[in-house]
C-alpha cells in the first residue's frame, strides 16, 4: 500500500539505468578529467581506482540495502535503524541540496554550449565571436549564466514532478547508451590527432612525482580522488538510499552494486581518454581546472573537426552531456523531495510531490546565485568571494583554493566533508553496531546467496572507516 504511494521501478533494467544515470553525470565528464589533470594524472587514477574497489562498491551495497530494507528515504531509513541515527540521514540530504546549487549552474553552462553549437549549424555565430575562448567570456555573461541556470532548474523540476517511473525511468533508458556511443566517436577522432599521445602518457605512464609536490602531496591526491569518487558514484548521501527504496525485493543487490560502479568508472575513464589527449593535441594545460572540459572540446569541435561536422558533433556531445547531467540532478532532487513525500505519507496525507520539488527548486535557485555570479572565482565577480565574507585571507596555500570560489566552497562542504563523514558513519553503524549481517540478509532476500562476506566484513569494519578518517584528516588540515 505504502509502496504504491511512493512509486517503484518498472523493471531492474529501469532501475539500473536510473542508478547508472544518477552516477554518470558531470562528475564523470567534467569533474574527473579536470581533477585528474590537477593532481598528477596517473597517480590520481591509481588512487581513484583503489578507492572505488575498497570504498565505493562497499558503500554502494550498504546504501542500496538500507534503502530497500526500510523502503524509506534517508532520514527515515537511518531512523528505522535507531532514532538517533536520523542525524546521518539529515546529512545525507544536505549534501544533494548543496550539490544541486552548483550542479544546476554547470548544467546551464552545458546547455549554453549545446545551444552555441546548434545555432552554429545554421550558420550563426553561436559563441559570440569568442570561439575557443568562449569559456572566459561566458563566466562574465551574468545574464546568460542566470538564464541557463533557470532553464536547467526548470527542466529538472519538471521531471521530478512527473514521478518515479514516468519521469525518471523513461528518460534514462535511451540517454545512457547514446552517451557511451558519442564518447567512443570522439575518443577515436581525438586519438587520430597529432600530439594526442601525450594525453595517454599523462594518464597511463607510471609517475608518482605529484606525491612530492609540496602543494598537493599524497594527501592532496587522496582527498581529491575520494571526494571525486563519492561525487561520481552518487554515494555518501541520500541518492542511492532513495533509489534503493524503490527497488523490488526480487532483484540482486550485490550484482547491482557491482554494475553501477563499474559502468560509472568506465565512463569516467572514457571521458579522461577524450579530454586528456585533446588537451595534448590542442596545447591546453592539463591542470587548467574547471574549464578543462569546455576548453579542450572547443579545440576538438571548432579546430579539429571544424565546419558543419564539428558543429553537429559539438551539439550532439553537449546534448548528451546535458542528458547525463539531468539524470544525475533528478536523483539529487529526488533525494531531497522524497524526504518531504515520506513525511506526508507518515502523517497520513496524500504526498504532494509537485510542491516538494517546487519548494526545493526555489531554494536551490537562491543559494545557487553566488555560484552563477562569481565567474567561478576568476576575479572581478559580481558577488563577494567566500573569504571576503568570512574575513579570511584570499587564496590560501597553493592547492587550497576553496575560499576564492563559491563552487569550490560548496563542493568542499558536500564532497569534501559531508560525504566522507556520511560514509564513515554508515560503515561504523553497519560494521560495529547493527552488524553487516543486516546487509547480507537484505541481499539474500532476492534468493541469491551472498558470496563475499569476508571481504565486505573487513571493508565495513576496518578499511572504509580508516580510509575515511584519513580523508577527513587531510581535508581538515587543509582547512586551517
Ligand atoms: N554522480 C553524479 C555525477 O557524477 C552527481 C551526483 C552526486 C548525483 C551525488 C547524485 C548524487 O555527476
Amino acid at each position: 500500500m505504502q509502496e504504491h504511494n511512493r512509486g517503484q521501478w518498472g523493471s531492474n533494467l529501469g532501475f539500473l539505468m536510473a542508478a547508472v544515470g544518477s552516477a554518470v553525470g558531470l562528475g564523470n565528464i567534467w569533474g574527473f578529467p579536470y581533477k585528474m589533470g590537477k593532481t598528477g594524472g596517473f597517480a590520481f587514477l591509481i588512487v581513484y581506482l583503489a578507492l572505488v574497489l575498497l570504498v565505493g562498491i562497499v558503500v554502494m551495497l550498504g546504501e542500496l540495502a538500507l534503502g530497500r530494507s526500510t523502503g524509506k528515504s534517508p532520514i527515515e531509513a537511518y531512523g528505522a535503524l535507531k532514532a538517533k541515527y536520523k542525524i546521518v540521514g539529515v546529512m545525507a540530504i544536505i549534501s544533494p541540496f548543496v550539490i544541486l546549487c552548483f550542479y544546476c549552474v554547470l548544467g546551464g553552462m552545458v546547455m549554453r554550449y549545446m545551444l552555441g553549437f546548434l545555432v552554429s549549424i545554421f550558420g550563426a555565430d553561436g559563441f559570440s565571436g569568442q570561439g575557443d575562448g568562449f569559456f572566459g567570456y561566458l563566466l562574465y555573461d551574468y545574464k546568460g549564466m542566470i538564464l541557463f541556470f533557470i532553464i536547467f532548474l526548470v527542466v529538472n523540476m519538471g521531471i521530478i514532478m512527473g514521478g518515479v517511473q514516468s519521469g525518471i525511468e523513461r528518460f534514462t533508458k535511451i540517454a545512457m547508451p547514446a552517451l557511451a556511443v558519442c564518447l567512443v566517436i570522439i575518443i577515436v577522432f581525438v586519438a587520430m590527432q597529432p600530439g594526442a599521445k601525450g594525453g595517454y602518457e599523462f594518464m597511463f605512464k607510471p609517475d608518482f612525482s605529484v606525491f612530492s609536490d609540496p602543494d598537493i602531496g599524497f594527501f592532496g591526491v587522496l582527498k581529491t580522488a575520494a571526494g571525486q569518487m563519492f561525487f561520481s558514484l552518487s554515494l555518501g548521501m541520500g541518492a542511492m538510499i532513495t533509489y534503493g527504496s524503490y527497488l523490488s525485493k526480487k532483484e540482486s543487490l550485490q550484482r547491482n552494486s557491482l554494475i553501477i560502479p563499474i559502468a560509472d568508472t568506465v565512463i569516467a575513464l572514457m571521458a579522461g581518454m577524450m579530454v586528456m589527449p585533446a588537451c595534448a593535441a590542442y596545447g591546453i594545460d592539463f591542470g587548467k581546472g574547471p574549464g578543462l572540459l569546455f576548453a579542450s572540446m572547443q579545440g576538438v569541435f571548432l579546430d579539429g573537426m571544424g565546419g558543419t561536422i564539428g558543429n553537429v558533433m559539438g551539439f550532439l556531445f553537449y546534448f548528451l552531456v546535458f542528458i547525463a547531467a539531468i539524470t544525475s540532478s533528478i536523483s539529487l532532487l529526488e533525494a531531497c523531495s522524497a524526504t518531504i513525500i515520506d513525511k506526508q505519507i507518515a502523517k497520513g496525507k496524500a504526498p504532494r510531490r509537485k510542491t516538494a520539488a517546487g519548494i526545493f527548486t526555489l531554494c536551490i535557485f537562491i543559494l545557487g546565485l553566488p555560484i552563477a555570479l562569481d565567474a567561478l572565482g576568476s576575479g572581478g565577480a559580481l558577488v563577494k568571494a567566500p573569504y571576503e565574507l568570512m574575513g579570511l585571507e584570499a587564496g590560501g596555500a597553493g592547492y587550497a583554493m576553496w575560499n576564492d570560489c563559491w563552487l569550490d566552497f560548496y563542493d568542499l562542504i558536500a564532497e569534501g566533508i559531508l560525504m566522507p563523514l556520511g560514509a564513515l558513519l554508515m560503515s561504523l553503524i553497519f560494521g560495529w553496531v547493527v552488524g553487516p549481517k543486516y546487509i547480507y540478509d537484505e541481499c539474500e532476500q532476492s534468493g541469491h546467496p551472498f558470496k563475499f562476506k569476508p571481504y565486505f566484513d573487513v571493508c565495513f569494519k576496518v578499511i572504509v572507516p580508516i580510509i575515511m578518517v584519513v580523508v577527513l584528516y587531510a581535508q581538515i588540515t587543509d582547512f586551517f
